[in-house]
């Protein structure tokens, strides 16, 4: 009797039991962009709904219990799986462990989603402007696919800010596949303008947002009229000492922030983890 099969689930990873706040996903594809940041793809339940901007608390089942942070949805609502932007932190509580998922392991989504990086958050305007450094570039890769945002607004300017070139998530596809979509191409063509700048390495464009946009540059250089609450609309996600530049900036200029319960001309949401 020594040569008997071995019962399937013998061979089954234990999966970790789900805590009823969330959803627990597969992961369906891992991309390590540098030592410092990764991007991943998960299962989707059918039953989370989210709005383009907003994050969920996502995390793993650590020691049996969850282990999460909040991430903004890189990917758009009407995508089947979800997508996510994470810093990499050696001693980082998530991200030390985060960073080794593999295709098949299980992620805990929050079945919650919410933020305030939402165009309903702000008064109608002409321009949006989404303003990110680092990680905080998540969000608005889901807003730049979701179709209502360009049937609100005439443009839309993407700003991402980093220290070196390699830092650019999504640039190439942001450049050149985004354009040739089969769906999103046609109606982002020549209205979304995407304005990445380095400030540590050479590139074609250099300097930290804030001077960018305190001095005009990036308004010279897409040739557009300087900021102003009358037609411009501004959501900003970075860190807190970026968010506070820009609020200053963009206070001393008369723009108000909106919020959940009432919408202004600017909204703000920091990028969250930091560990
Ligand atoms: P810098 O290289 O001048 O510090 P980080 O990796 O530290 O989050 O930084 C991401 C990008 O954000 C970097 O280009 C950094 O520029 C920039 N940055 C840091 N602080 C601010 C700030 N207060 N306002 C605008 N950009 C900032």
């Amino acid at each position: 009797m020594d040569a008997l099969p071995l019962a399937p689930q013998s061979q089954a990873v234990a999966k970790p039991a789900i805590p009823p706040a969330f959803f627990g996903e597969t992961v369906t594809w891992v991309h390590h962009w540098t030592e410092s940041q990764f991007s991943f793809r998960c299962t989707r339940d059918p039953a989370l709904r989210f709005v383009a901007g907003q994050f969920a608390m996502i995390g793993l089942v650590v020691d049996g219990k969850p282990l999460v942070r909040a991430y903004s949805m890189v990917s758009p609502p009407w995508d089947e799986e979800l997508e996510f932007l994470s810093i990499k932190v050696a001693n980082g509580p998530l991200t030390s462990r985060l960073q080794h998922i593999k295709v098949g392991d299980t992620v805990l989504i929050g079945k919650k989603p919410t933020g305030t990086l939402l165009t309903e958050n702000l008064l109608p305007g002409r321009t949006l402007w989404m303003v990110s450094t680092g990680t905080g570039l998540a969000p608005f890769m889901s807003l730049i696919r979701e179709p209502d945002v360009y049937e609100k607004y005439e443009r839309v300017v993407l700003m991402h800010g980093v220290r070196e070139v390699k830092e650019l998530a999504y640039h190439d596809y942001i450049e050149r596949e985004l354009p040739e979509h089969e769906f999103l191409g046609e109606m982002l063509r020549g209205k979304l303008l995407y304005y990445p700048s380095v400030t540590r390495e050479a590139f074609r464009t250099q300097g930290r947002v804030t001077t960018l946009l305190e001095s005009g540059q990036v308004c010279r250089d897409l040739g557009l009229a300087a900021l102003s609450p009358e037609q411009d609309r501004v959501m900003l996600c970075g860190s807190e000492a970026m968010n506070a530049d820009v609020k200053a900036l963009l206070e001393a200029r008369g723009f108000t922030e909106g919020s959940n319960s009432e919408p202004g001309t600017y909204v703000l949401e920091k990028a969250f983890v930091t560990k």
